[in-house]
């Protein structure tokens, strides 16, 4: 087969990943968690054609991709070409449903959905593992998204970055005693408080903070912790353990990049003022369980029960600074849309 075309949803993590163990495979010096989402994600359409006839040729929403962009899916493609055999360049489109670079993880959808269809275009039929794993060469969070649902990814042990895979967690399918199977059906609200690109891409960010915060180490330290407790707030299908997690991951995070010198800020105005209107949700009186989580850029998404989704998103959509609110459930993992 030398076309495919996949799509894959993003994937916003509850337990942050912010810190590699090696830079050139891309392995996370700590674990991380997800919750995989239906409606924000990439397609894309891979043939090994001869691309432009001197190079590959990448389309992204539309347009020619930038230079920069170009040079990160060659190289991806690269290592599926040397994987496979194959040495023809190839054409691929893209489109997000998700802002580009934006700190809305749409490098995680984006590398999931390339993996998978470069993989098959190129006549290999990877297990979901090494799909993992190669989506990972892309973007740390990318090996999240082959999976739907809650997932973990592991960090590995091994120098090769083969055990640096993510799976999707038993409350995928199981749930607590007497609850039926399925898909914990919680909701993400986002709420988008900035246009165009974020400051810092997430691989400098990281680095950055590694070479630069003396908050790191402590940082790291606490994710095993996280992890464990968001593990089992997910069995118990409990909202406010997962919630508290959540927040107290993504602010750590934020402290040890706030901490690097210089600092990394990727919050504006409207980021904080949403923040305060989430913790709001929480202490009025009914309460509302909702809890919020940032990535590397100013926008705030918030976990709620789905029958809170729509009053959290009209409560954001009033916060000065929002732009936008939209509302994800949990989705599948990357798929094959189109074969020929
Ligand atoms: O996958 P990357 O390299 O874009 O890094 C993702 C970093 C965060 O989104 C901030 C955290 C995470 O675990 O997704």
């Amino acid at each position: 087969m030398t076309v495919a075309t996949a799509v894959a949803g993003t994937n916003i993590a509850l337990v942050k990943y912010w810190g590699k163990r090696d830079e050139a495979l891309n392995l996370p010096a700590t674990g991380s968690l997800s919750l995989t989402l239906d409606r924000l994600g990439t397609r894309t359409r891979v043939a090994f054609d001869g691309g432009d006839g001197g190079g590959d040729l990448l389309t992204l929403n539309g347009a020619r991709a930038d230079e920069k962009t170009s040079r990160r899916v060659s190289a991806f493609l690269d290592r599926v070409r040397a994987r496979a055999g194959v040495d023809t360049r190839a054409t691929v489109v893209t489109d997000n449903s998700v802002p580009t670079a934006s700190g809305l993880a749409s490098s995680a959808s984006g590398f999931a959905a390339l993996a998978l269809a470069a993989s098959r275009a190129a006549g290999l039929d990877l297990p979901p593992n090494e799909l993992s794993a190669l989506a990972r060469l892309g973007s740390g969070s990318a090996a999240r998204s082959i999976f739907g649902g809650f997932v973990e990814m592991a960090p590995g042990t091994r120098a090769d970055g083969t055990d640096a895979t993510a799976h999707p967690l038993a409350a995928n399918v199981q749930g607590p005693p007497g609850a039926p199977p399925g898909v914990w059906e919680v909701r993400l609200v986002v709420a988008i408080t900035a246009a165009g690109e974020k400051a810092i891409g997430s691989t400098a960010a990281m680095t950055h903070t590694a070479r630069t915060s003396p908050f790191y180490q402590a940082w790291i330290a606490g994710v095993d912790a996280d992890l464990a407790a968001a593990r089992a707030a997910i069995d118990r299908r409990d909202l406010a353990a997962l919630g508290a997690v959540a927040e107290r991951s993504a602010l750590r995070m934020h402290a040890t990049a706030l901490a690097a010198d210089p600092a990394i800020v990727y919050w504006n105005p409207a980021t904080l003022a949403a923040i305060a209107r989430v913790r709001a949700l929480r202490d009025a009186s009914p309460a509302t369980q909702a809890f919020f989580t940032i990535d590397a850029g100013p926008h705030v998404k918030v976990l709620c029960a789905a029958e809170d989704a729509d009053r959290v998103a009209a409560a954001l959509a009033g916060v000065p600074g929002v732009l936008r609110t939209l509302v994800a459930a949990p989705g599948p993992g990357a798929r094959i849309v189109e074969a020929a």
